[in-house]
C-alpha cells in the first residue's frame, strides 16, 4: 500500500466539504496518511484527528517512506502512459511532496499524540459519536481485491473487513460519514461491487435499530445514505463514470 497523501483541497474535490463550514467541528480523517487535511484544518480552525496505522513511526521514517513511494508510484505510473491519458505525472508527484512538507511539522509537534493516533480500522480508539464528522480516503475500496476492482492481488481488505470499517467509523460519527472513491480501478470504471453491501448495512442499522448497548456500536440511528458527485480527479479515470464520495448521515435515534 502506498503512504503518500493529498491536499486540503483535494478532500475538498473529494467530499465537497470547505475547510470554512467544518471550521469548529470534530472531524476524523481515517487513515490520514502523510496528507496534510489535519494540519490545514487545525489551522482553519477545525478540531482534526487523523488515524493511520504507520503513525508509530518517527517523522524522518515517514518521510522517506513517501518520497520513496511517491517515486515507485510515478515511475510506475509512466510505464503505463496510457492509462493516465495526459494526467501532468509531475503535477502528481508534486501535490503528495507538498502535502508531506505540510503535514511533517505539524506531525512532529504533536509530541502528545492528541491529532495523530496510531490506530488501525476496524479498531478505533474514540468513544461513541466522538466526531462530528468522519473522512475516509483512498483505502476502502481503493485497496481492495484487484478481481473485484480494487489495486491490491490478495488484499487484506475483504467485503467483510469493508463492512466492519464502515461500521466502526459509523460508531465514532456524531454526524456524517464520507467515503471516497466508490468506483472500481477498471477500465471502464463502474460502482464498486461492495457499495451495494455497505448501502444494505447501513439500511439495515436504521431498520433494526437495535439497541447499542448491546453491541457497544451505538449504531441505531436512522441512517441514510446517498453519492455525492465528486469533482476529485484520480488521473486513472476516464470522464464517462459516476465520480462519487458515498454519504453516510445520521440521523433521529430510533426508539
Ligand atoms: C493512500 S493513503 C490515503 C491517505 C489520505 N486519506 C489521502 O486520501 O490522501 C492510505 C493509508 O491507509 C493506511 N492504512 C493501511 N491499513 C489501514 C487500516 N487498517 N486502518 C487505517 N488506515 C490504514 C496506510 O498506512 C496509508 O497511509
Amino acid at each position: 500500500m502506498q503512504f503518500f497523501g493529498r491536499l486540503a483541497t483535494d478532500y475538498q474535490a473529494m467530499f465537497g466539504t470547505t475547510l470554512e463550514s467544518l471550521a469548529g467541528k470534530r472531524v476524523l480523517d481515517c487513515p490520514s496518511g502523510p496528507s496534510s487535511f489535519v494540519a490545514q484544518a487545525c489551522a482553519a480552525g477545525v478540531n482534526a484527528i487523523g488515524v493511520d496505522p504507520l503513525y508509530a513511526h518517527a517523522a524522518n521514517e515517514l518521510r522517506n517512506r513517501c518520497l520513496d513511494d511517491i517515486d515507485y508510484t510515478v515511475r510506475q505510473m509512466a510505464k503505463h502512459d496510457a492509462a493516465y491519458g495526459d494526467l501532468d505525472l509531475q503535477a502528481y508527484a508534486n501535490n503528495k511532496r507538498q502535502a508531506l512538507e505540510l503535514f511533517l511539522p505539524d506531525y512532529e509537534s504533536d509530541r502528545a499524540g492528541q491529532r495523530y493516533i496510531n490506530a488501525s480500522l476496524p479498531k478505533l480508539p474514540f468513544a461513541n459519536r466522538h466526531f462530528d464528522h468522519t473522512l475516509s480516503a483512498h483505502l476502502l475500496v481503493t485497496y481492495s481485491d484487484s478481481a473485484v476492482g480494487g489495486c491490491l492481488s490478495n488484499s487484506p481488505f475483504t467485503l467483510e473487513w469493508h463492512l466492519a470499517a464502515v461500521l466502526e467509523m459509523m460508531r465514532v460519527t456524531r454526524g456524517s460519514l464520507h467515503i471516497y472513491p466508490t468506483t472500481t480501478r477498471t477500465k471502464p470504471a463502474r460502482r464498486h461491487p461492495y457499495m451495494d453491501a455497505i448501502v444494505e448495512l447501513v439500511e439495515s442499522q436504521s431498520r433494526r435499530g437495535h439497541d447499542s448497548s448491546d453491541h457497544g456500536t451505538d449504531t441505531s440511528s436512522a441512517w441514510t445514505c446517498r453519492f455525492e458527485p465528486s469533482t476529485y480527479q484520480r488521473g486513472d479515470q476516464d470522464q464517462n463514470y459516476s465520480n462519487a464520495s458515498l454519504v453516510i448521515e445520521r440521523g433521529a435515534q430510533v426508539r
